[in-house]
């Protein structure tokens, strides 16, 4: 019931003719793919091009983050309009990279999240546990923290354009995947909090992505688990290739 999302996430990866020959592969790849959303997110400077270039398709296009401000002197932010004013019905907000590397908090998430829901666009949201918070047993509470903040002020209606993304940190980049139980086990953590904070109505309807090192040969176990709904794919999508035997599982 739920559509299965499978998203590419290119990090600082492609310049233009790089960025446009992979999703003209790609889009030749899965012109017949049905029953699945697909979402790719270039980096700010292609977003335009690529758009233009997926008119007629499927396909949707991501931004890889966005500021909460639709305009004002902030050098340097992108805004949400400016999103969808270059194409795109997709943000992901969250990553953990983000949060790692350019201190974003949970508070900045959720200020990000409203911004961006209220400029209409989907957010796949990202929450994951570090190697340390998983061996210290604190997987959940992490998750639950980072939920609950970055969902605060939500109202129902806003959930049904929210994507969660399911990320542990360590298993980001490593070729290390989680086992299928643990994402599972994360994964239907995930759905229980957001039944508990809106409704089940809202939680079973609730598309629940996993990433980190999802690739062609993990991508059917970890679907085949009941509360996975998809992927985020980094390193894994920045081959056509790969990025269409992702989109190709079979469930
Ligand atoms: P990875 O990245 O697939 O290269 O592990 C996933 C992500 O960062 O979203």
């Amino acid at each position: 019931m739920r559509i299965p999302v499978i998203a590419g996430n290119w990090k600082l990866y492609k310049k233009t003719a790089e960025a446009l020959q992979l999703v003209q592969d790609l889009s030749s790849l899965v012109k017949d793919v049905k029953g699945v959303e697909i979402v790719v997110a270039p980096s700010f400077t292609v977003l335009g091009p690529v758009r233009s270039l997926l008119f007629d398709s499927p396909i949707a296009v991501a931004g890889q983050d966005c500021f909460w401000a639709e305009e004002g002197a902030y050098t340097g932010e992108v805004s949400p309009g400016m999103l969808v004013d270059a194409g795109c019905s997709h943000v992901i907000i969250g990553h953990s990279e983000r949060r790692q590397l350019f201190a974003e908090t949970d508070e900045k998430v959720n200020k990000k999240i409203t911004a961006a829901l209220r400029a209409g666009l989907t957010v796949l949201f990202c929450v994951g546990e570090t190697l340390h918070e998983r061996e210290a047993g604190e997987t959940f509470a992490v998750l639950d923290r980072q939920i609950r903040t970055g969902l605060n002020n939500l109202s129902p209606v806003d959930m049904e354009k929210v994507i969660l993304a399911y990320e542990p940190v360590w298993a980001i980049g490593t070729g290390k995947t989680a086992t299928d139980e643990q994402a599972q086990e994360a994964h239907a953590f995930i759905r229980q909090l957001v039944a508990e904070l809106f409704s089940s109505g809202v939680a079973d309807a609730l598309r629940i992505v996993y990433g980190g090192s999802v690739k062609p040969d993990n991508i059917t176990a970890l679907m085949a688990q009941p509360d996975v709904d998809g992927a985020l794919v980094g390193g894994a999508s920045l081959t056509a290739e790969s990025f269409a035997a992702i989109i190709r599982f079979q469930k």
